[in-house]
């Protein structure tokens, strides 16, 4: 299959004129997939009400089928339209933090969405994202847009149009190109069905602001329990992973610093994933910081972009530095410690 490839820039008036928009639109219309970017990660965006387009996001993802989508809109309208009922603690999350990296778990009605794109479920994720060509192409195409993130199943997910190309170039019907996605890491799955929001997913809102705006907030047990299933099926599987082993470490520089020399000494190549501040301190074959320590969210935004980065670097291990979990860094390591699927190495 031709992958179209359209660039857009996001910063223009009336971008649901333009025909890069209108011709991913029909696309999309005539249930082809097209990724496309949010705020978070990019996207690969189908018709959510037709069998044959999610089908085609899960082949082309290569995505197992007992993992739900989340469904994509651009007004309350569409979500009305979807859902059975809207909970009071929804409509305070999604006043606050809508269009924005929030995505909500709802009773879904019945008969409205492909049974696939929900994976059979009683209920149903939406989000509103918080960028202009991702709300002109869900407008212009008038359908709810099912959208996983844009990568292969268990790559680390798109930050940029070129990632997404690297995965999934001839699979699908077309890329538009936004620009580097902002946020870095995806949104964060609240589950609205019950007494208290859960947060399913950690991701670019943190339990902080939550809790600012409804007050008590939980947090799905499971994810800190490697023992326990998850409420989010996404969350059970290893993902985001680099193709060399990473190593995370709750250590000083030097600690590191002493595996990477172990190692090197057997004659591996060895990577080293840092930071701004500490990049100068390790001798290593390799070395990408992935933003600065001191603000977590420039963490996030380069997170995936150096995973893929070390694929490209042919490095036999990773040795990888750990992060204060507060606020966005909860996201970070829980992004991280499934790159890595091995137990921190302690200090
Ligand atoms: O930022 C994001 O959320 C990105 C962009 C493209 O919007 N999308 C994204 O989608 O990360 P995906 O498919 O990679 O992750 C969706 C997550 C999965 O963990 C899935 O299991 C969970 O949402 N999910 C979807 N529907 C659900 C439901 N009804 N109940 C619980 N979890 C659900
Ligand atoms: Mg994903």
């Amino acid at each position: 299959m031709l992958t179209k490839l359209w660039k857009v820039d996001k910063n223009v008036d009336n971008l649901i004129t333009y025909p890069q928009i209108r011709q991913a639109a029909t696309l999309l219309m005539e249930n082809h997939v097209v990724a496309l970017p949010t705020e978070t990660v990019y996207g690969l965006g189908g018709n959510a009400e037709s069998d044959d387009a999610v089908a085609k996001i899960f082949a082309a993802k290569g995505r197992p089928s007992d993992n739900p989508l989340i469904i994509h809109i651009a007004n309350q309208a569409q979500l009305a339209n979807i859902v059975r009922e809207i909970p009071e603690m929804a409509n305070q999350l999604m006043e606050a933090f809508w269009p924005g990296p929030l995505t909500l778990i709802f009773n879904k009605q019945d008969g409205k969405l492909s049974e696939k794109a929900t994976a059979g479920l009683s209920t149903v994720a939406v989000r509103m994202p918080d960028h202009p060509v991702a709300l002109a192409l869900i407008e212009a195409s008038g359908l709810p847009i099912a959208a996983p993130s844009a990568n292969l199943s268990g790559r680390p997910s798109p930050t940029t149009a070129g990632h997404v190309h690297d995965d999934l170039d001839g699979r699908i019907a077309g890329i538009v190109d936004g620009g580097p996605t902002g946020v870095g890491v995806e949104s964060t799955v609240v589950d609205c069905t019950g007494d208290v929001p859960v947060i399913l997913r950690p991701g670019g809102i943190t339990k902080e602001q939550l809790e600012a705006v409804v007050g008590e907030v939980s947090t799905d047990p499971a994810l800190a329990d490697p023992e326990q299933a998850p409420k989010s099926p996404g969350m059970k599987y290893r993902h985001y992973s680099p193709n060399a082993p990473l190593y995370l470490v709750d250590g000083e520089v030097e600690d590191i610093q002493q595996l990477v020399d172990e190692k090197r000494a057997e004659g591996l190549k060895v990577g080293v994933m840092t930071t701004e501040e500490n990049r100068e301190r390790y001798q290593a074959d390799v070395i990408y910081p992935c933003g600065r320590r001191t603000q977590l969210e420039s963490v996030a935004e380069a997170l995936y972009d150096t995973l893929r980065a070390f694929n490209e670097s042919n490095v036999d291990i990773i040795y990888g530095e750990i992060f204060p979990e507060t606020g966005v860094g909860v996201a970070v390591m829980n992004r991280l410690t499934k790159a890595s699927g091995y137990p921190i190495i302690r200090k």
